[in-house]
């Protein structure tokens, strides 16, 4: 974490610097580098950022009986939300892909439940394409708690 002081009269206030966008996706394309993808061989890289500043990575984790795969996004946020994360600003994702890879329907529910609908989500791919779409575009109807 970055912090910048800047002097006052009274007392130093620290203020937080802004992670650039460039710099979120480079996190989460250096997490991508751990995925354990043997069966698809398609590796995934997120990273989510909290208001105060923290950031958790994620990679996607696979496993022979295929529908125990952790997504890399679910990775990020479990790790989040297991560290006492509860305030999220961005989350980015990135795969070796044509287009800005887009989350899977099982993330965009955990996305929008974890971290509402206002949350900015960062689309790449290796080329440097960039795609933001906030968590309520990606899940435009969406299952929550109001129905419960
Ligand atoms: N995958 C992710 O990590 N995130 C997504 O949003 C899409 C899919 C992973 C799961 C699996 O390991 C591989 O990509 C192929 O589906």
């Amino acid at each position: 974490m970055t912090f910048r002081f800047e002097s006052g009269a009274v007392s130093f206030q620290p203020v937080l610097q802004e992670r650039t966008l460039h710099e979120l996706i480079e996190l989460a394309r250096q997490a991508r580098e751990y995925a354990r993808a043997p069966y698809s061989e398609f590796k995934v890289g997120a990273v989510v950022e909290c208001a105060d500043g923290r950031i958790f990575t994620g990679c996607n984790i696979e496993n022979s009986s295929y529908g125990s795969t952790l997504c890399a996004e679910q990775v990020a946020l479990a790790k989040a939300i297991s560290e006492g994360a509860r305030d999220f600003t961005r989350l980015a994702v990135i795969a070796d892909t044509d287009v800005p890879i887009p989350p899977c329907g099982t993330c965009r529910q955990v996305i929008f439940e974890l971290c509402g609908g206002e949350l900015e989500v960062v689309m790449a791919n290796l080329s440097g394409q960039l795609e933001t779409k906030t968590a309520a575009d990606l899940l435009p109807a969406p299952f929550d708690q109001s129905f419960l």
